[in-house]
């Protein structure tokens, strides 16, 4: 849920150097506004570029610490509209310099302001009063959300604003095909979608920050506990508008990592105990969501889903418009997200083809954010990494060959699973594979058009199918708990959607008049037709069907489009050329 309609970035005096990109959480952006002015170098340049700064690349532990640690020094002001950021921004810094300060509009106007130092925001909380109301009662609990009040509303907001407005959420699927539209090869469009749906710096701060608010909400009963970010927030994969997946971490406190003592005596806590681990979990969430329910301010809708595999407490952030998800005991998941970032930071392509993979299943309900029996996120970047590992050369190792390049301090073994792998990325090879994004998303649909789903498993700790252990239709082993199928919600008919799409779009794009922009009526071509909803969905009036016919009037349309403009590959028998290629 982002409800955010623009944000708008602004730079303080005292602001230090220019603003960073958003670490190596994504692409360096030329425009954050870019249409199709973006502007995208070859393929090979490009990758040759990030291939280049791999070695200022920062291992994952050390970027979500800095990033932590940033937002412990941060603030969140609601301020009324208009505020004049000039007068806001010196009134603030009189707790101290300000490092950033942006704005960002979502049921109201907010501020992130980073001071340099934490004292700020002692200082600032020191120097914040408790509303005075009428006819109801505070709950007084003082966190970093705080309203900014006007004492003489006449005075600040005759002022006009001076700020620039920054889209926080994704555009609508509609705008992007038109953006699409206006690029000149199938690779700038994959790298187009890649730079409009990545989460922008602004967007990882403010992430960020609702973490470590919520942390100051955990620490009222574990003042030791950190909440960490997994999933797309910090994956590499994040696109705008996605959910916060936290993990509230008690292993400093809950003897996991205690030290040996020396001596003739051990001072031991004293502890409830309970029956197992998911029952302290349990219990934990249980308790840590009645009181964000209870006295976490802008949080809503909080539901307590205790007996599921991994137990949740799911919410609203409002003043950020994030849904959030936290976690306990989930370090398994923390590993795949730090390993998804790795393979998301290696090589330029593989962001690029998660991104459009992922955006296509979406456009087409292959993908939905209600739980079911359709195909996740991250069962399609699994697919997307088996596929890359599979290239000749490939364009990505094994996780096997990144456990092979693990030195002694990435051993972990979590839950008696071996979540060993390389962490320093400057250890890891660059590929000699140079496949253009347009050969890569063709054959990607091929491969999986082809794939034997009845009999085989994609592994990607070996990079290579393995017999299917049980008859799930669709199994992708688990890299970290082997013996579990990440993708056992998939039922028959979900994957034969997604097969017979993959068939589909492999063809469109086997289309001469496909690979090419089709001319001054910037019709939909190439990915971005890929992208236009299939008849089948849209046939009828408010009803989606969710199956696909099999030779959809999207297809036929498309194929008249391109007689009119050039030859295609249609054979005599008017049946398409699609290639059986196997892997
Ligand atoms: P979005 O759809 O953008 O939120 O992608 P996501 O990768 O964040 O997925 P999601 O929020 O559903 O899950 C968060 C994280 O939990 C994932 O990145 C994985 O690390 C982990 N995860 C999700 N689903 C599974 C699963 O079926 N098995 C395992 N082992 N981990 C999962
Ligand atoms: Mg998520």
């Amino acid at each position: 849920m982002a409800a955010s309609l623009w944000m708008c970035r602004l730079r303080p005096r005292g602001l230090k150097g220019p603003l960073k990109s958003i670490d190596n959480l994504c692409f360096k952006s030329q425009s954050k506004h870019s249409s199709s002015s973006v502007v995208v170098k070859s393929e090979i340049a490009q990758r040759k570029d990030q291939t280049d700064t791999t070695a200022e690349r920062k291992s994952f532990y050390v970027l979500q610490e800095e990033r932590l640690e940033q937002a412990e020094r941060s603030v969140l002001i609601n301020c009324p509209p208009k505020t004049n950021e000039k007068k806001f921004l010196k009134h603030l810094s009189s707790h101290g310099e300000i490092n950033t300060c942006f704005f960002y509009e979502s049921f109201g106007t907010y501020a992130v302001v980073e001071f340099s130092k934490k004292e700020s925001i002692a200082s600032l909380q020191d120097g914040t009063i408790i509303p005075s109301i009428q006819h109801e009662a505070n709950v007084p609990f003082k966190s970093r959300l705080v309203s900014l009040k006007l004492n003489n509303p006449g005075d600040l907001s005759s002022v006009p604003s001076s700020t620039q407005c920054l889209r926080q959420s994704a555009i609508p699927i509609n705008e992007l095909v038109q953006r699409l539209s206006g690029a000149d090869t199938i690779d700038q469009q994959l790298y187009t979608l890649t730079e409009t749906y990545q989460l922008t710096e602004d967007n990882v701060r403010l992430r960020f920050l609702v973490c470590s608010l919520l942390k100051d909400i955990a620490a009222a009963y574990f003042p030791e506990c950190t909440v960490k970010l997994f999933g797309s927030s910090v994956n590499g994969f994040g696109k705008l508008g996605c959910d916060l997946d936290m993990f509230l971490d008690l292993d400093g406190i809950s003897g996991r990592n205690s030290k040996k003592t020396v001596g003739p005596f051990t001072l031991e806590y004293q502890m409830k105990r309970v029956s197992s681990e998911r029952a302290a979990t349990q219990k934990i969430l249980s308790v840590i969501g009645e009181c964000i329910d209870q006295f976490g301010p802008g949080c809503v809708g909080v539901q307590k889903i205790l007996n599921a595999r991994c137990p949740l407490v799911r919410f609203a952030h409002q003043p950020s418009g994030f849904q959030c998800d936290l976690t306990a005991n989930n370090r398994i998941a923390i590993k795949s997200s730090e390993l998804l970032y790795l393979y998301s930071s290696l090589d330029v392509r593989v962001r690029a083809l998660v991104f459009t993979v992922r955006c296509w299943a979406r456009a087409h309900t292959i993908t939905s954010s209600i739980p079911g029996a359709w195909i996740t996120n991250f069962s399609l970047t699994m697919m997307v990494i088996f596929f890359l590992q599979k290239r000749d050369p490939p364009i990505i190792p094994t996780l096997d060959q990144l456990k092979g390049l693990a030195g002694a301090t990435d051993k972990h073994l979590i839950e008696g699973h071996d979540c060993t792998f390389v962490s320093n990325i400057n250890r890891i090879n660059t590929t000699e594979n140079t496949e253009t994004l347009e050969q890569l998303l063709k054959e990607f649909f091929e491969f999986y058009g082809n794939f034997s789903f009845s009999k085989m498993s994609i592994n990607i700790r070996k990079g290579k199918e393995q017999s299917k252990p049980d008859v799930s239709p669709l199994h992708i082993q688990n890299p970290f708990e082997q013996p579990l199928n990440v993708s056992k919600n998939v039922n028959q008919t979900q994957l034969e959607r997604f097969v017979s799409l993959a068939r589909d779009s492999a063809w469109i794009l086997q289309q001469d008049g496909m690979r090419h922009p089709l001319g001054a009526g910037a019709q939909p071509w190439g990915l971005a037709a890929l992208l236009l909803p299939s008849a089948s969905q849209t046939g009828g009036k408010g009803k989606k069907r969710r199956k696909r016919e099999p030779a959809s009037e999207r297809i036929k349309s498309l194929l008249e489009s391109l007689k009119s403009n050039k030859p295609n590959s249609v054979n005599g028998n008017g049946k398409r050329n699609f290639s059986t290629q196997s892997h």
